[in-house]
C-alpha cells in the first residue's frame, strides 16, 4: 500500500515543506531514494552514459588483490551503507575477512543485503549494525581486536558538501579506530559533455528518476505538483566542482503539498541532488583533513574514477 499524509514520513514531509519555502528551493538527495526511486537508479548504473558503477567495479576486480597485500587478510571488513550484490562480493573475496559489518540506517535493506551474502559467503561472520554513520558507531565485540578494513564504494561521497563530507570521514575514522584502512571510491573531475550525459541519458531514466520525487510527493504528502510541468536538468557548476540536479518548472505553476500552497516562476528550479568530483589533490585533501592518509590510489586508464585505499592516521599537529 502507497503511503498516505498521514502515515507519511514525518522527516520527508518536514523537509519537503522547508525546502519548498526556502528562497532558493531544495529537497535532500536521499528523499530521491524510495523503493521506485532505488529501482530507477539501478537502472541508471546500467545506463552506457553512466559510467560510474561499471569503472568501479573494474577497480575493484583489479585492485582487490593489492588492498589485500596492503591492508592484510583476515581484517573485519565494515561497509558503510548495507553493499551492493555486485561489489561486496569483489572485496570480500580479496581479502578473506575473519568478519563483516555491514552498517545501514535502515533494518530492512541491512537484512536483506545480509541474507543475500549469507548464501554466497556461508562461512562468513556477518554482524549488521543498524545505525546512522554519520557519526561514531560502537562497532560488535566480535571483531574487537582485528585490524578494520571500512568500505565506502559508488561515489556516495560525491552526495555531499565538503564539510558534511568531512564530518562523515572524521566519524568513520571514530568508528573504525587508529590505523584502520578506508577503500573509497571518488568519482573524478573530467570532461563536462562526459558529465553531463552520464546524468541527463539519452533513455531519460535519469530525467524519470529525478521526476519521481514529484510523484512521490504527490503520494505521500497529498500533493498535486503538476509533474508534466517540470523537467529534469543536469548542470556543472565548476566554481564547485559537481553536478547539480534540478526540477525545473517549464511555466508558471502553483500546487499544494500537505495543505499547504506554493507558486513557482517558470525557469525557477528545486535543487535535488549534487555529486561532487574530485581531482587527486582534492580528494586527497578531503581526506586530510578528516585524519586519513592516502596509502594506494587506482585509477582507469581515461581516469575517470578513483578508487583510493586511505589510513586512519594518528592525531598529529607538528609539520
Ligand atoms: C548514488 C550518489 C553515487 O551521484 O552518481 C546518479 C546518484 N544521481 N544519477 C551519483 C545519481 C543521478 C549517484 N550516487
Amino acid at each position: 500500500m502507497h503511503g498516505r499524509a498521514t502515515d507519511a514520513d514525518p522527516a520527508f514531509r518536514a523537509d519537503v515543506l522547508a525546502g519548498l519555502s526556502a528562497p532558493i528551493k531544495a529537497v535532500p538527495a536521499r528523499w530521491l531514494y524510495d523503493l521506485r526511486g532505488s529501482e530507477l537508479f539501478e537502472e541508471i548504473t546500467r545506463l552506457p552514459e553512466y559510467y560510474p558503477t561499471r569503472v568501479e567495479t573494474g577497480l575493484l576486480e583489479r585492485h582487490c588483490g593489492e588492498v589485500a597485500e596492503i591492508a592484510g587478510t583476515g581484517d573485519a571488513v565494515v561497509e558503510f551503507g548495507s553493499g551492493s550484490s555486485t561489489k561486496t562480493p569483489i572485496l570480500l573475496r580479496a581479502v578473506a575477512p575473519s568478519a563483516y559489518v555491514p552498517i545501514d540506517i535502515s533494518g530492512a535493506f541491512l537484512r536483506e543485503a545480509a541474507d543475500a551474502l549469507r548464501g554466497r559467503f556461508p562461512d562468513l561472520p556477518i554482524h549488521p549494525v543498524e545505525g546512522d554513520f554519520m557519526r561514531a558507531i560502537a562497532l560488535p565485540r566480535e571483531i574487537e581486536g582485528a585490524t578494520r578494513l571500512g568500505f565506502f564504494p559508488g561515489s556516495t561521497i560525491g552526495n555531499m558538501v565538503a564539510r558534511t563530507a568531512v564530518d562523515l570521514l572524521r566519524a568513520m575514522k571514530d568508528t573504525l579506530g587508529v590505523g584502520a584502512f578506508l577503500l573509497i571510491g571518488m568519482d573524478r573531475i573530467k570532461q563536462v559533455d562526459v558529465l553531463l550525459r552520464a546524468y541527463d541519458d539519452a533513455a531519460g531514466v535519469t530525467a524519470e528518476f529525478n521526476l519521481n520525487l514529484l510523484r512521490r510527493i504527490n503520494r505521500e504528502l497529498e500533493g498535486n505538483v503538476p509533474v508534466d510541468r517540470f523537467r529534469h536538468r543536469a548542470l556543472w557548476n565548476d566554481a564547485l566542482a559537481r553536478i547539480e540536479m534540478h526540477l525545473e518548472a517549464m511555466a508558471d505553476v502553483a500546487f499544494t503539498v500537505a495543505g499547504r500552497r506554493f507558486e513557482m516562476k517558470a525557469g525557477e528550479t528545486i535543487h535535488t541532488e549534487n555529486s561532487h568530483k574530485y581531482g587527486v589533490r582534492e580528494a586527497r585533501l578531503l581526506l586530510a583533513a578528516a585524519g586519513w592518509g592516502v596509502a594506494k590510489e587506482w585509477t582507469d586508464a581515461e581516469e575517470r574514477f578513483a578508487l583510493l585505499l586511505a589510513r586512519a592516521e594518528p592525531p598529529r599537529s607538528a609539520p
